[in-house]
């Protein structure tokens, strides 16, 4: 592997080794995000089959594992984080049956074993890596026909960021347009965030995948780390976020956002 690689990823599992202690707390005090983990879980409910074996692509601490578990799914939990293992551990040991753990990174999926109904990355973990096409090609190997896969990644244009151009920090409104990736700052780490969007990542599963529905979230309204100003203008915040609800399934707008939500259905062609 090539050491940039190397370095990358052992900077992002030394940051959400470290973020894996406070994780949960920050996810259940944060109201947008738990807005938007019920917006992700109807869109996703929408899709799986009863009794799904999911692959869980960066499962954190395991918030979405425990939440699938709980509805009769298997869970299959993977991540590359040794903080972030020893609290899905926790969870598989309540859940016993349910939930399985894998400490592998999305890019070496050949070391995970069996077939699944479903595909899950939550929240932008597929952001730390520059070639999503490095994480789709294990894909058919792993996927019984008819799979679906849902990913939440954050997509290069995000309206809310622009705004940061008006205050005068242009670099940090635009900085997802870079193509190099953008610099990442987290827990005392650096590394690299890379924005993908719709477009690559629908092209990144290829031609046995195809592109079913893909969501806006936080595209007017405030994200998750805007909590000062969801605080002060919790109204405001309301509004945006009912405003937002509507666009987000309409072209653009579907494509825009913090994140996105992107669903495909695998469906092997006959060649
Ligand atoms: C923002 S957290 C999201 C966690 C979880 N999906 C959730 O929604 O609560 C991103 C996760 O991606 C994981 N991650 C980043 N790069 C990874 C890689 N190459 N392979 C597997 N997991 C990775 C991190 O360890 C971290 O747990």
């Amino acid at each position: 592997m090539p050491t940039e690689k190397v370095d990358q990823q052992k900077s992002v599992a030394a940051a959400f080794g470290k973020q894996s202690h406070h994780f949960e707390t920050d996810d259940s005090s944060n109201l947008v995000l738990q807005e938007w983990r019920k917006r992700i879980y109807s869109h996703v409910n929408q899709f799986i089959k009863p009794k799904s074996r999911i692959l869980e692509l960066n499962a954190g601490t395991g918030i979405d594992a425990t939440y699938f578990a709980r509805l009769g799914h298997t869970i299959h939990a993977t991540d590359i984080s040794n903080g972030m293992i020893a609290k899905l551990k926790e969870k598989a040991s309540v859940f016993s049956g349910n939930i399985s753990v894998q400490q592998v990174s999305f890019d070496q999926l050949d070391n995970v074993g069996g077939k699944f109904d479903y595909v899950f990355s939550n929240f932008g973990g597929l952001n730390c890596i520059e070639d999503l096409r490095e994480v789709t090609r294990h894909l058919p190997g792993l996927l019984n026909e008819g799979a679906f896969v849902t990913w939440v990644i954050m997509p290069r244009i995000s309206p809310w960021e622009w705004t940061w151009a008006l205050k005068g920090k242009f670099a940090e409104a635009f900085r997802r347009l870079r193509k190099q990736g953008a610099d990442a700052h987290l827990e005392g780490e650096y590394f690299y965030t890379y924005y993908h969007s719709v477009d690559k990542i629908e092209r990144s599963f290829g031609l046995d995948f195809q592109l079913l529905k893909s969501e806006g979230l936080g595209i007017f309204s405030p994200p998750p780390a805007a909590q000062n100003f969801v605080r002060r203008f919790l109204g405001l915040t309301n509004f945006l976020t009912r405003f937002d609800r509507v666009l987000s399934k309409i072209s653009p707008f579907s494509r825009w956002g913090d994140h996105v939500i992107v669903t495909v259905l695998f469906r092997k062609k006959p060649y």
